[in-house]
């Protein structure tokens, strides 16, 4: 006997309003893992170093709203469960790297970006076009926006004030989990995605960054 739950088109719109909400009111679903700074002492900033930290972990938060956003969009509209469990699982990971820029920029004295509505929005249409137009693709999109987010990652490893450990652990744990996310999606058999498509949500993200710094 088939024991999965099989979601109704209303079931389905009301996960995705409680997933927006919880993904922009900073209380998304989590693992539970525990936050990777919590063995990190916090050592003293000085004022420029913190704001130039806080910038950095305010587009890192912008990120993860857009790949909530992105997991959403797509799980709500893949064409079979498992994929659709695959992309909600991923996006609970997603949840925990969230929640993790929240609380350090709560610790650096900072805050969102102000335009995080307009990023899920963005992204979750994104998401549930990827996703309509097949699962290949969806996962193709993923397996690219992983590798995107990834490289930035590096970068702000590099820029982060070097006194910023607590940030540096967190960002290097959430680099490790993009790396799983990436390969998963390739080993499920993502197609790659055309050029002009990969060189598009590279401009979508540098607008993103270039915003959430300093807004
Ligand atoms: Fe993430
Ligand atoms: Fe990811």
């Amino acid at each position: 006997m088939d024991t999965k739950r099989h979601y109704s088109l209303f079931d389905k719109l009301c996960l995705g309003l409680d997933q927006a909400v919880r993904a922009l009111s900073d209380t998304p679903k989590t693992s539970g893992r525990p936050y990777p700074a919590d063995k990190v002492a916090e050592e003293r900033l000085s004022e420029e170093a913190r704001k130039h930290a806080a910038g950095l972990m305010r587009i890192n938060h912008a990120g993860e709203i857009c790949a909530q956003a992105l997991y959403h969009g797509q799980g709500i509209v893949s064409r079979t469960d498992a994929i659709q469990r695959k992309m909600q699982a991923a996006a609970i990971e997603e949840g925990d790297h969230l929640a993790w820029c929240k609380q350090r920029l709560d610790e650096l004295g900072s805050h969102p970006t102000y335009l995080s509505p307009f990023w899920y929005a963005g992204s979750f249409c994104i998401g549930m076009t990827a996703g309509l137009i097949g699962d290949k693709w969806s996962l193709g999109f993923v397996a690219e926006t992983e590798r995107q987010v990834i490289k930035h990652l590096e970068g702000h490893l590099k820029m982060l004030p070097s006194e910023d450990k607590r940030s540096y652990k967190i960002l290097a744990q959430m680099e490790a989990d993009e790396a799983k996310h990436r390969d998963e999606a390739i080993a499920q058999g993502a197609n790659e995605l055309p050029r002009f498509i990969k060189k598009g949500m590279t401009l979508v993200s540098t607008v993103m960054v270039k915003t959430a710094y300093w807004l």
